[in-house]
This record gives C-alpha cells, structure tokens and sequence, in this order.
C-alpha cells in the first residue's frame, strides 16, 4: 500500500510531466500511416482499416499519441485514394463505415488522435458531382472550374491559357460532351473543384463536419496551395528551366498556388473546427497543412489559422549531400527564424512523396535525422517505416503504379515514381515481412525485409527503432517540450543544438554530417555540465548509451548523432535524486503523523 503511494506520487509530481498550459497538438508525436501499405488484415495484398485497428497498440508502446491517415475514401485510386469519387464514404479496399467507426472507437480507447486527409482542392472525375457538372446539370454545372476555351485566328477551339499539370502535361482537358475545357492541378482524373462557387464551399465544410461527428480529431489538409486560380485566367510566366511546355517546371506557378483567397478559406475551417469544440467537447480539432511554397506562403498558413503548416525544409532544401553547415542555414535556421511568434513549430523528414530518409540521406543518417525530427522544438512527424530506416526500393516500369511516373516513359519515370517509398510495412521476417499473407502485395516488399525488420530490431540490442522509441520517450520531458532551442555549427560538418529549460537538465544533441569522426568542444553550451553521458546514440556511433564525455571534448563518429545528458555527480541525477528525497520525506511524515 505504501509502495503503491510512493510510486503514485512519484507519477503524480514528476517533474518532466507534460505542462498544463499546452494542448495536446502542441506536443504530438504524429505518425502518418499509409492505409495501402501498412498492415494487411484480409489478405488481398493491399493494407485496409482493420489492419490498422490491429496495430494501433503498437503505436501506443512506441509512445505516438497521433496518427495521421492517408485518404480512405471512395476512390477510382487512379492517384491511390487521392482521387476521391465520394467524400463521405470508405472505399471496400480499405474496409466498411463501421470498420472506420471501430478504428476510432479503438484509438479513443488508447489515448491515440485520429487524423484524417482531406482532400478538397479536388475530386474524382467518377464523383457524382462532376458527371452531373459535365452534363450541365444544375446545381453542379459551377461545381469545377470550366472555361469555353481560347479561339484562335483560324476559328479552332484551343486551352485557355498554358497552365501545366503538376504530374506533367496540360491542366486543361476538353470534355466533348460539355464542349469546353476543365481544369485539373493533378491528373485528368482529379478535375479541381471551384472554390469561387459558395455551394462548393458549404460542401467541404459539411464534408469536414460529417468527419468530425464520427470523431476525428483533426485534418490533414492536402495540397491546400492549390485551392484557388486566378480568375483571369492569365498564362504564367515562363521558368527559363525547361523547353518542355508540358513539364511543370516549364512555368512559374503565380497564377495558380497560394492565391489570397485560398488564407481565406483557411480561415474559415478554422472559425469551423473552434466552433465544434466549442460546441462539443472543448477539444481541440487541428488543421495541418501540406504546402511545398516559398517560407513567406507557408508562414503565413498559421496567420491564416492553421495550428501548423507541415515544415518541409528538411526534406525540400536539404538532403545527404549537404554539409551541416547548409542544414543548419537553409533548413533549421530558415525554418525557426522566419516562424512566427507563439506558434507551434513542426518538423518533417518524410512523407508518401518523398523518398525515404534512408535514401535522400543516408541509411547511417537515419538516427541523426530523428534525432533532429524530434528533438527540435514542437511537433514532430514520422512516415510509417521511418522509425526502423526503411529503405526506397527501386521498382520496374512495368510494376510502376503511381500516377506521376506513369504520365512519364521508361526512360525518365524514376525521377518521379512515388512507389519506392511506398512499399509495404516491414513487420517481421515472415511472408511479406508480416504485411500479407499473400505473398503477392501491392508494391513489391523490400527484399531486405529478412533483416530489416521491426521484431528484429525490438529484439537487438541497438537498433534504428531503439534510438526512435527512446527519442519519442524524451520528447515526454518538458526540456524538451518547452525549453528553449540554440542550434550552434561546430565545424562545417558537425551541428548541435541544446534544449534548456530552468529547472531541468539541458539537453544537447550532436549530429555529425561528415564521413569522418570529429572532435568538437561543445563548450559554447555554457549550461551543460562539464561531464556529460551519452543518453542516447546512433546506431553507428562509437560513443554508446552510457559512456561518459567531457564537454570540451567530444569524439563524435561519422554520419551519427549523439544526445547527452548531465553526467552522474550533477543535471539530471541530481535533479532525480533531490525530487525522490522531497518526496521520501513527504511520505515518511506523512506516515509518522499517522
Ligand atoms: C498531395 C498528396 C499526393 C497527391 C496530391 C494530389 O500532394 O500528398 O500524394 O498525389 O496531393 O492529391
Ligand atoms: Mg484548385
């Protein structure tokens, strides 16, 4: 009974417990499942909802308390989900409302935050709306943005203007039944939605609604830049990068990314979620955007009332070939110096576009770069499979799926196939490394899969997923949840940064961007203590979890990163020790009195 009392009170005063006085976004370890890749539970070869459901405790025991859900509904899944037919219902693919319902009412039952993608810039072309639209049905007709065409000396009909399709090609389809052009951002299959069109727009906020009632606690806002186009219809001017009129990079973008209107609708979901918790439970529903701009258009997502805007610095202006010296300008620092006051932060080193870490860094960076993911101030963001360094597999033209390569040919498709970080889950070493158990999924699984895998690497020693869980586990502390940041380049290719808070033991991470070993002072931390212990290590790193450094000289290993703490004699052990004594004798006075 004692020994019960003296833990619970331990729990109860911990002094790295989570401050009241952030919400629970604010501090959110966000995973991002790709539903067709994750976890098969029918066996078709193609991850659905009850394979989620089935392993949401796994998420709980790494410590994520969100997870963020690519789209689940209605789809033709020309562009896998993100081209949906019927917004308010779940595609057979991935399962039934009510596994959907189950999903939720399981993540509820474990603490976990379900968010969902939303998709509004655009539809499928198979969605009611648009079939109506084409056959000029009212009230459909100005549901997407249509235009008669430009007509040309010699009478021919040709597009409006040289607008160009982020997967390539023209953005302007003709449609002969309704004898004029539509536009569409994506592919000819995803037509956007004419957010100009008040009806539309009461249609996206019901949509957000019916998702909040089922018990969401928040959206992913996908390609959000792309809601709204000039409504003049002017050509962009021309980028000087390419002659190809049919490569997006042919143009600039001003036209049709990031137009002013597009802040206002932010705005107004905003105004939308902060009314239901209000009118509900006072449980916040947040709103992060998807946004690839220029620093003054994604900064300008919070102004507008997004709780963040994705920050995608470390995965659009950096990669392994950068010295830390250019990680630190153009990603870290760019990043915190242009963010506004009193707004969350967030990071993000991947995502289903993008290749995976292992691959646009290195497979011996994947702990230094989550030691920056999470380390780093705010909110932090993990594509499934990152938390054990999955790795890109290369993938033939001909099992090649995604829309973006396909619109390319055999010699060029590599450039923009999303498929190779798409690949499913690598659970164990069982058929289709405990995916499926077909053998035949999807997207092939990586043929690593035998070795790296997530149960091989709970059961070593040191692992990518060891050094993962035990990050998530320090981001519980308030040094790091509220502290503040001072990132520091110690020689062009080692860059640290400490996380200090009064009260608490600093916390200084080194990562070393360099194929060699170099031996920096971290005495530029003034706060840290002169002996300092590895707390947490890269896989690669020669100075492992345990082993004692002195602050003035620090041998760190090549491509690793390295967390330290206050050695034994001061920081953390002190602080440890002088609370449990407090506590001790709260306990022990309390038991004389009775
Ligand atoms: C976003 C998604 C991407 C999709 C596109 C069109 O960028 O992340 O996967 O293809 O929007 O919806
Ligand atoms: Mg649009």
């Amino acid at each position: 009974m004692r020994g019960l009392l003296i833990l619970s009170l331990l729990a109860l005063t911990s002094w790295s417990s989570v401050n009241a006085d952030l919400d629970w976004w604010q501090t959110a370890s966000v995973y991002q499942v790709y539903p067709r890749s994750w976890m098969d539970s029918d066996g078709d070869g193609i991850g659905d909802i009850p394979g989620i459901e089935s392993k949401l405790e796994y998420l709980v025991d790494t410590g994520i308390d969100t997870f963020w859900m690519s789209p689940v509904y209605e789809s033709p899944m020309v562009d896998f989900g993100y081209d949906i037919s019927n917004f308010t219902s779940i595609d057979s693919i991935f399962g039934t409302m009510d596994d959907f319902d189950n999903l939720v009412a399981t993540a509820k039952s474990l603490g976990l935050k379900v968010i969902m993608d939303l998709v509004p810039n655009h539809s499928s072309d198979e969605h009611e709306w648009f079939i109506k639209s084409l056959a000029g049905i009212d009230p459909y007709t100005d549901y997407y943005i249509w235009h008669n065409g430009t007509e040309l000396e010699n009478g021919t009909i040709t597009r409006p203007n040289n607008w160009i399709s982020y997967f390539g090609g023209y953005a302007w389809t003709w449609s002969s039944e309704r004898q004029a052009y539509y536009y569409h951002k994506f592919t000819e299959e995803q037509p956007d939605l004419n957010y100009r069109n008040e009806l539309v727009v009461q249609e996206m906020k019901d949509i957000i609604e019916f998702w909040l009632d089922r018990g969401v606690d928040g959206f992913r806002v996908d390609a959000v830049d792309t809601l709204f186009e000039d409504e003049t219809y002017p050509d962009e001017p021309l980028s000087g990068l390419t002659d190809d009129p049919t490569d997006y990079d042919y143009t600039l973008h001003y036209y049709t990314m990031a137009q002013d209107e597009t802040y206002e609708m932010v705005t107004q979901w905003r105004t939308l979620l902060d009314d239901y918790a209000f009118k509900t439970d006072n449980v916040t529903r947040i709103m992060m955007m998807e946004t690839y701009e220029n620093v003054t258009q994604v900064m300008k997502f919070y102004d507008a009332g997004a709780h963040f805007p994705f920050n995608f610095f470390l995965i659009m202006n950096v990669n392994g070939s950068n010295t830390a010296s250019e990680i630190k300008e153009l990603a870290i620092d760019e990043w915190l110096d242009n963010l506004p006051d009193n707004v969350t932060s967030d990071w993000v080193i991947g995502n289903h576009d993008r290749k995976r870490v292992a691959t646009r860094y290195s497979s011996e960076q994947v702990d230094a770069m989550n030691m920056i993911n999470h380390l780093l101030p705010g909110v932090s963001v993990t594509y499934y499979g990152e938390e054990i360094g999955m790795e890109n597999l290369w993938i033939s033209w001909e099992d090649t799926q995604d829309p973006w390569a396909c619109n390319q040919d055999e010699d060029t498709y590599e450039l923009y196939s999303r498929d190779p970080n798409r690949t499913p889950m690598q659970w164990d070493a069982t058929t289709s490394a405990g995916f499926s158990t077909n053998e035949s999924t999807w997207l092939p699984v990586h043929s690593n899969y035998l070795t790296l895998n997530l149960a091989a690497q709970m059961e070593a020693e040191v692992s990518h997923y060891k050094v993962y869980k035990a990050l998530i586990s320090l981001r519980q502390e308030s040094v790091i949840q509220e502290g503040s940041v001072n990132v520091q380049l110690l020689t062009d290719n080692v860059m640290a940064f400490s996380r200090e808070l009064d009260g608490s033991d600093p916390v200084i991470v080194v990562t070393n961007f360099a194929n060699n070993t170099e031996t920096v002072s971290l005495d530029v931390f003034e706060n840290a203590s002169d002996n300092m212990v590895v707390s947490i290590a890269s896989i690669n790193s020669e100075l492992t979890e345990g082993t004692a450094v002195s602050r003035s000289s620090v041998e760190i290993s090549a491509l690793s990163g390295i967390v330290l703490r206050s050695g034994t004699d001061s920081g953390a052990n002190a602080i440890l020790s002088s609370a449990f004594f407090t506590l001790l004798m709260a306990v022990l006075a309390r038991s004389i009195r009775c």
